[in-house]
């Protein structure tokens, strides 16, 4: 049988490198069987007869893909922005996650959450909900039915939080055990589990000892915190005397790459030896610069970590950042760079339209294989963004369309959405 194949026309923007955008104007991008085929300016003989979609003027750009975001934290957005991280944890987030024990508000808290990322130009992300198995659950069959490719995890919590959200050692890791298996089981098509201790001030040895078993047996991706801020990494100095540095907290149980596909949010103060580890181990660092700005936490040297080629991607952080949107995130991205090297340290230049758009796209999207762009053999995820509302009386090339996008969401609407080749209802 013939894998199903459709084609969508207009003008067509990803990734080439790094550094470099491909633009293709008013071409024809060709998905076959929910991969990327191709990109022709003049469509192939044989390629004729396959359904077109044409999107006239519009920019049809890869997926954006949110490498970090707290689905329960999304009912507190923009409140208790003026405090630091751990205050902001024990003030806002504790109680809040601690409502989603109860199902009916679980379900009435991620309903608004789930339809405002599917409406977002988010074609992918990796989400933290809590530490209850049934609502992570919930969650997880409602971003199935979106159609969205997610990775979600049940948060694992055992010391350092309030009563009312912590668990036992033994009750975190049997609770964790159970939802996977419960989750692997709904055989979700675009859904997966991820481990997600919340960060090691919330996990004990013991509970990480027991959730790298977890992780070898159900061979499962990991996501965490890191190296966010002063005063947790001051915290996690006292609760492990024997770390050098941060990373090796999750290191010394094997939850930090390697076998064990890691991706940690923030890494604005990691050093020397932390950073040559995630090299050497794949890590991928979640970028969330607007978070890193509203509590208080600091800016990350991400020129240096895509310098050095490790993996880096952006993440919208909510509810340290206050919105879902990935093109705020990336202009955000672009303009801590500036402040970082202005203030901070003129040695790592501010960071490029590209370099911001490449981490929204193929720069996260890797941490779910091939993903991001639209180089063939590429899972199909495509945004179509129209701009025709932004009035200019200059003519504008395609290149400068785009970044004015990226900073103007009252003149932006997505128009099409699709995800490893079937379109998602807005
Ligand atoms: N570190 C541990 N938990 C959290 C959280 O919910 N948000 C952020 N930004 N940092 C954290
Ligand atoms: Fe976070």
């Amino acid at each position: 049988m013939r894998e199903q194949v459709f084609i969508l026309k207009g003008n067509i923007i990803f990734s080439k490198s790094r550094t470099e955008l491909e633009i293709h104007e008013d071409s024809y991008l060709v998905c076959q069987g929910g991969k990327v085929k191709g990109i022709y300016r003049t469509l192939p003989f044989r390629l004729g007869g396959y359904p077109i979609t044409d999107y006239g003027e519009s920019l049809i750009i890869p997926g954006l893909v949110d490498l970090h975001i707290h689905a329960p934290q999304y009912s507190y957005r923009g409140l208790g922005m003026d405090m630091e991280l751990l205050e902001w944890l024990e003030t806002n987030t504790f109680p809040e996650e601690a409502r989603f024990s109860d199902l009916e508000y679980a379900a009435s808290s991620y309903r608004i959450f789930v339809e405002n990322l599917k409406k977002s130009a988010t074609t992918r992300a990796c989400v933290f909900a809590t530490v209850h198995r049934p609502a992570t659950l919930l969650l997880m069959d409602m971003l199935e039915k979106t159609g969205l490719c997610t990775m979600v995890g049940k948060v694992n919590m055992d010391r350092n939080c309030p009563d009312y959200i912590r668990e036992g050692t033994e009750e975190s890791a049997s609770e964790t055990v159970e939802w996977v298996k419960d989750a692997l089981g709904r055989a979700y098509k675009n859904t997966r589990p991820i481990l997600t201790p919340r960060f090691t001030p919330s996990c004990t040895d013991e509970l990480m000892e027991k959730l790298k078993g977890i992780q070898k047996e159900y061979d499962l991706p990991l996501q965490s915190h890191l190296s966010e801020n002063p005063s947790e990494i001051a915290w996690v100095k006292e609760l492990c005397p024997w770390a050098e540095y941060y990373g090796q907290a999750y290191d010394r149980f094997g939850l930090f790459g390697g076998e064990c596909p890691t991706v940690m949010a923030h890494c604005v103060y990691s050093g020397e030896e932390e950073i040559r580890r995630m090299k050497e181990n794949q890590v991928f660092i979640a970028h969330c610069p607007e978070s890193n700005m509203n509590v208080s936490s600091g800016i990350a040297p991400v020129r240096r970590f895509l310098d050095e080629g490790l993996h880096v991607g952006l993440g919208s952080d909510v509810a340290g950042g206050s919105s879902e949107n990935m093109f705020s995130a990336m202009a955000h991205a672009i303009q801590s760079s500036k402040l970082r090297w202005r203030l901070q340290d003129d040695s790592l230049k501010a960071l490029t339209v590209e370099e911001a758009f490449y981490m929204a796209t193929k720069g996260g999207g890797e941490f779910f294989g091939r993903a991001g762009s639209f180089e063939p053999g590429y899972e199909f995820d495509a945004v179509v963004l129209d701009d025709s509302r932004l009035k200019h009386p200059q003519p504008l090339d395609v290149k400068s369309r785009l970044e004015r996008m990226i900073y103007f969401s009252d003149d932006r609407e997505i128009r099409a959405k699709y995800v490893r080749g079937k379109r998602i209802e807005l």
